[in-house]
């Protein structure tokens, strides 16, 4: 979506905070800034853990919240019903008022092993229920072969999409060796990160002639780099993990959003 004016902010709040009370407080932070804030450039998502979502699924339908931000969700199982010890469907995420849901985070490939294949379902479940997937691919270290890593993730990933279902995916390009979990993170540079959404970009375009693209960088947000990744033409938006339960911390990268 290189020609949308407005940029996305994806809060991913992994499995934090530990309590109601403080998501509370996180959110009412943030409502208070927005209400500080005339003209915002920017939506809005928040992507609690579950257990959270009706409750913050309520609070953004109040106040500053409303129409400036959806509700996400970290993950969904590619049935809509059945026997699934543990999971949460797409019929019960979309009944909640989920409108986005990250799909491939690679926390969940990397920690759980969920394959390519896995994310492919989860996407297509994602889509039959009509929410918008935000897809996360990024290769896991950024050695010779890093290409072909990234197209064969892509194209495994998005297997079997119509040109139509691949255009309402958002894309969030979360290199793991950045992300301020891995022990051994370094920082990503905006040319970098920007080297990878173009081959992301250009497999699409070959594959699935796409034009339209909506493309979120994902590798460790902090208020300390936002500014630098957002204000390239290729970047639509980010995905913050980390940053996103520090209330002070995350209200500092939206005052950044421009
Ligand atoms: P951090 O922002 O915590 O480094 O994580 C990035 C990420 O995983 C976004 O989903």
């Amino acid at each position: 979506m290189e020609t949308s004016a407005k940029k996305t902010v994806i809060a991913n709040w992994k499995m934090n905070p530990q309590t109601w009370a403080e998501a509370e407080q996180i959110l009412d932070f943030v409502n208070d800034y927005l209400e500080s804030r005339n003209e915002k450039e920017f939506s809005l998502v928040f992507c609690p853990p579950f257990v959270f979502l009706e409750e913050v699924g309520k609070i953004l339908k109040t106040s500053h919240f409303e129409h400036e931000a959806s509700l996400g969700a970290q993950d969904i199982f590619w049935e809509d019903s059945g026997a699934d010890t543990g999971e949460v469907s797409g019929p019960m995420l979309s009944k909640l008022g989920v409108q986005y849901v990250i799909v491939g985070h690679s926390e969940r490939r990397w920690k759980l092993g969920e394959s390519d294949d896995v994310v492919n379902k989860k996407l297509k479940a994602v889509l039959r229920n009509e929410m918008i997937p935000v897809v996360c691919v990024g290769e896991r270290v950024r050695d010779d072969s890093f290409k072909e890593v990234l197209k064969e993730q892509v194209e495994k990933t998005f297997a079997g999409l119509s040109h139509d279902e691949l255009e309402r995916c958002i894309i969030a390009y979360e290199p793991v060796w950045a992300i301020s979990t891995n022990p051994n993170a370094r920082p990503d540079t905006p040319e970098s990160a920007i080297e990878s959404i173009k081959i992301i970009r250009d497999f699409l375009t070959f594959n699935f002639q796409l034009s339209t693209f909506n493309f979120l960088y994902g590798g460790s947000v902090t208020s300390k780099n936002v500014a630098d990744f957002i204000r390239q033409k290729e970047i639509d938006g980010v995905l913050v993990g980390g940053a996103s339960v520090n209330k002070e911390e995350f209200v500092k990268i939206l005052s950044l959003i421009k």
